[in-house]
């Protein structure tokens, strides 16, 4: 649906990568699909001196390089470009916002945008209230005259209470209508489609709970390391870094009740109770339940790889976990009892991001000793990439007597021939747009989560004693994360990067 309103989106922080790869290039892409509003300008601000030409120029690149629409065509390119501005300021000068005010004020008559501005903080966190506060200062919050609305990039606090801070110090300059907090995950097509495939189908609900469902499983695992991000990750680490957010996003999705209606704040109801049904892990039982792990040096396809310590920006001493693998309950009636488990980690085999619901197996074993299928049927809802949904069943093997096999049947995202499926931020930029926040995580939702994470954090801060175990480069992490599922009989899935290859050994 094309954005109805004109406007501007003020991105704090222009200058940066996230602008450059993600921003630009997906703003872009809404603009070839013709989804972008008749009167759009994109304001860039930040402290480097740039003119309006040389940002042009600057982006241009980023957009040739990393937009998912061609960007051959001359013309279009250019006609995007003209759109965009930029306007140097010191984000913690109070005055220099007046400055801000006057360049969106010429902006917004020569364009005729109602006075309607998204102001899109893509910088460091400590920026977030200041500027805020600043923007309040100069009535850029108020609503008077056209909307204003706050994009907030991740990571949103520290732990709970940052994040409580954070949101109390926002909630004073602008309303939670008002408040866009990013998760990008929620952003991503395969992610939407499960509450199409959960609520638009007759057949998976009824399964879809403790009486048919032995275990959940959600990985999400990148091959790459840290990079040049090191300064940055150090802080962070998996646990900050993804599961808090993101997976949790996922488990969200995955475990909720029917919303009643499609629309914000039914749907993130439904997450809100799901993260406030989350068993609490005590401080003594950390070590139990979660596994913390950082990758050490190897090599990985004749090729020589860092360890993490010896990455840029990273101390030589870090205990910063690049791995983390957990178990965890949920306590409601569709979910008692039902273990579900979630890993992350960078430098694993692939990149690969997946779902598997492994269902209970048949009450009564027929085909016991004849099977070459363990009776546990999966459900792989494949997120990233390769993106699709596959179910394992047995199947008689053809032939004499009743041998049984495990075989796939699936549905792969390319099998619809070509159909364009837009990136993360185009989805959720394009929302903000439009005034819809349902893919956007609300700031009770966001709370609970750190609810859930704090006391695990607090464990590892204090208890030295609970390790950090090393796991080479290019390994699915820590063999004791391994352990802590295959304790039970089970083991994790350890997913082709091809969906349609998928088997329990394949070529990553
Ligand atoms: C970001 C994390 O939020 O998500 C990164 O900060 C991580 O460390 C990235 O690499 C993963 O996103 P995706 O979309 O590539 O799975």
């Amino acid at each position: 649906m094309k954005a109805d309103q004109n406007q501007i989106v003020v991105i704090f922080g222009a200058s940066g990568d996230l602008t450059n790869r993600k921003l630009i290039p997906s703003l872009y892409d809404l603009h070839v699909q013709n989804l972008l509003p008749d009167c759009f300008a994109v304001l860039g601000v930040s402290r480097t001196k740039f003119s309006d030409e040389a940002f042009r120029e600057k982006v241009r690149q980023g957009i040739i390089d990393f937009a998912k629409k061609p960007t051959d065509d001359e013309a279009v390119l250019d006609t995007f470009i003209q759109m965009l501005y930029y306007q140097p300021i010191d984000t913690k000068s109070v005055d220099d916002y007046g400055v801000l005010n006057t360049r969106l004020e010429e902006l917004n008559a020569s364009c005729n945008t109602g006075g309607n501005y998204i102001f899109y903080m893509s910088t460091p966190p400590s920026l977030y209230e200041v500027i805020a506060n600043n923007l309040a200062a100069h009535k850029l919050n108020k609503e008077k005259g056209g909307f204003r609305r706050l994009i907030v990039e991740k990571p949103f606090g520290y732990n709970l209470k940052t994040a409580q801070e954070l949101n109390k110090k926002l909630l004073r300059r602008f309303k939670e209508h008002q408040i866009y907090r990013i998760d990008h995950y929620l952003g991503k097509e395969t992610v939407q489609n499960l509450l199409v495939t959960r609520f638009s189908n007759g057949i998976f609900e009824p399964l879809w709970n403790n009486k048919y469902i032995h275990h959940v499983e959600i990985t999400s695992a990148e091959s790459i390391g840290v990079g040049d991000r090191g300064g940055y990750y150090d802080g962070s680490g998996a646990m900050r870094d993804m599961i808090q957010n993101h997976l949790l996003q996922i488990v969200g999705m995955t475990a909720m009740e029917p919303p009643s209606v499609i629309e914000s704040n039914s749907i993130r109801n439904e997450i809100l109770k799901v993260f406030q049904s989350l068993r609490p892990i005590k401080e003594e039982e950390v070590a139990n339940f979660v596994i913390r792990g950082q990758y050490t040096s190897s090599t990985i396809k004749g090729e020589k790889v860092k360890g993490y310590r010896e990455e840029k920006g990273v101390p030589e001493e870090s205990r910063t976990p690049t791995f983390v693998g957990m178990k965890f309950y949920i306590d409601n009636w569709r979910w008692g009892g039902v273990p579900f488990y979630i890993r992350s980690g960078k430098r694993l085999p692939t990149r690969v991001a997946e779902i598997v619901i492994h269902f209970k197996r048949t009450p009564h074993r027929l085909f016991e000793g004849l099977q070459g299928f363990d009776g546990h049927n999966q459900l792989i809802i494949r997120i990233q990439p390769d993106e699709g949904i596959l179910l394992k069943f047995g199947l008689k093997v053809p032939g004499m007597g009743f041998e049984v096999e495990k075989v796939n049947m699936d549905f792969q995202y390319k099998d619809l021939g070509g159909q364009y499926v837009p990136s993360a931020y185009e989805r959720l930029l394009l929302d903000a747009m439009l005034g819809d926040s349902t893919l956007y995580a609300r700031g009770d939702a966001v709370e609970a989560a750190w609810e859930f994470i704090d006391p695990i954090l607090n464990a590892w801060e204090k208890d030295d004693s609970i390790p950090v175990y090393g796991y080479p480069a290019g390994t699915w992490g820590p063999e004791v994360a391994d352990m802590m599922i295959e304790g039970e009989g089970m083991h994790w899935r350890y997913p082709c990067a091809n969906l349609a290859n998928d088997g329990e050994f394949c070529e990553l």
